[in-house]
């Protein structure tokens, strides 16, 4: 590729001119103001799903309940969980919790890409994000950001079938671009652009400070890369129940076990399925109290939650459905999604 190579030969100055916006227009983020390796790592995994606005309050809040490895490796799980409450995938808590037992389990804190890579939770984009910013390790950042400023610089048409395929075809042009005297704050810099300037949409070319190195930019079609196949969306529907016992109010939940590989421990309202009822005969028109809507994933679910009397319930009630007091709901382990939608359904009653 013609436009990989000019790009290149001009790494110095792609390097310099890339940092020199980054010290000026970086955001001031906590882990970047006063940096340490706990603060680094918990802001790595909290990233990898979730945009930096959504995250920061649950940085926060982490930080104040455990401020070191120490204190997170002697928490119990549900407490880390607990923490997470909100931000989705808690595959990404638990295997932070592993890390934490594994790093203070060792003699002395491993230092280079290869040894982080050995370590639980840890993985291509975290072992690289993670040693370059703490250690000054030499290993690019590939992420979803990454793959789209690397695709436009050098206007690679490659049709590939999604980021993490991109993500290895395009790892050897961001070693070739990495800034080796300054790893950390060059992957950070990258990330940065891909968040605030190179974006998916609309990307704010003109104060873009690497377009002069930009074949996409060059071509006036920015937008037209990276060429990522079209995600195949499926439309699944889940009827839920809203179901209130009249003496004290409690409301009843569906709790995952807590061996589960997804929702391990999660509480929500429950679906027919979990409540033995056949999704028709719960979904009846006169019993709707509201329609939700949300993405996981490749599906995209839509999920009615009909009012239910208790009198309605199978006899007994399946394994897995619990009573939950309305005092008692702040402290059950609930996603997002159903915990705004029980806030919302309560004060409406
Ligand atoms: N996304 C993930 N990690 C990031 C970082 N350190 N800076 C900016 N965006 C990021």
């Amino acid at each position: 590729m013609a436009a990989a190579k000019a790009l290149i030969a001009s790494a110095p100055e792609f390097q310099a001119a890339l940092l020199g916006w980054y010290r000026a227009h970086r955001r001031r983020l906590p882990w970047r103001e006063e940096p340490s390796l706990y603060k680094t790592v918990v802001s790595e995994f909290m990233l990898q799903q979730t945009q930096v606005k959504t995250m920061l309050p649950y940085f926060a809040r982490w930080l104040d309940a455990l401020p070191g490895f120490p204190s997170l490796a002697a928490a119990s799980e549900e407490e880390v969980v607990k923490l997470w409450e909100g931000l989705g995938y808690y595959t990404r808590a638990r295997n932070l919790h592993k890390l934490a037992r594994a790093l203070v389990a060792l003699p002395e804190m491993p230092r280079t890409r290869d040894a982080w890579l050995e370590l639980p939770g840890i993985g291509p984009y975290t072992s690289a994000a993670i040693t370059s910013i703490a250690f000054g390790a030499p290993a690019a950042v590939v992420d979803g950001n990454v793959v789209r400023i690397l695709a436009r610089l050098a206007a690679d048409g490659t049709a590939w079938r999604d980021t993490t395929s991109a993500g290895k075809d395009l790892t050897p042009l961001a070693d070739a671009l990495l800034n080796h005297a300054e790893p950390g704050d060059h992957n950070q810099a990258m990330m940065e652009l891909g968040a605030t300037v190179c974006t998916r949409h609309n990307p704010l070319c003109t104060v873009c400070p690497v377009r002069a190195f930009c074949a996409a930019c060059r071509a006036g079609e920015p937008e037209a890369y990276p060429k990522l196949a079209a995600k195949v969306i499926e439309a699944r529907t889940v009827v839920r129940a809203w179901c209130r016992r009249a003496t004290d109010g409690a409301l009843l939940l569906h709790k995952t076990d807590s061996s589960a590989r997804r929702l391990a421990g999660q509480h929500e309202l429950p679906s027919a399925e979990h409540l033995g009822l056949d999704p028709s005969a719960l979904a009846r028109k006169d019993t709707l109290l509201a329609t939700k809507k949300r993405g996981i994933t490749r599906f995209s679910f839509t999920e009615p939650i009909h009012a239910l009397e208790p009198a309605g319930l199978p006899r007994p009630i399946s394994t897995g459905l619990v009573w939950v007091a309305p005092a008692e709901l702040d402290g059950v382990l609930m996603s997002g999604p159903h915990r705004r939608w029980v806030r919302e359904l309560i004060a409406r009653a």
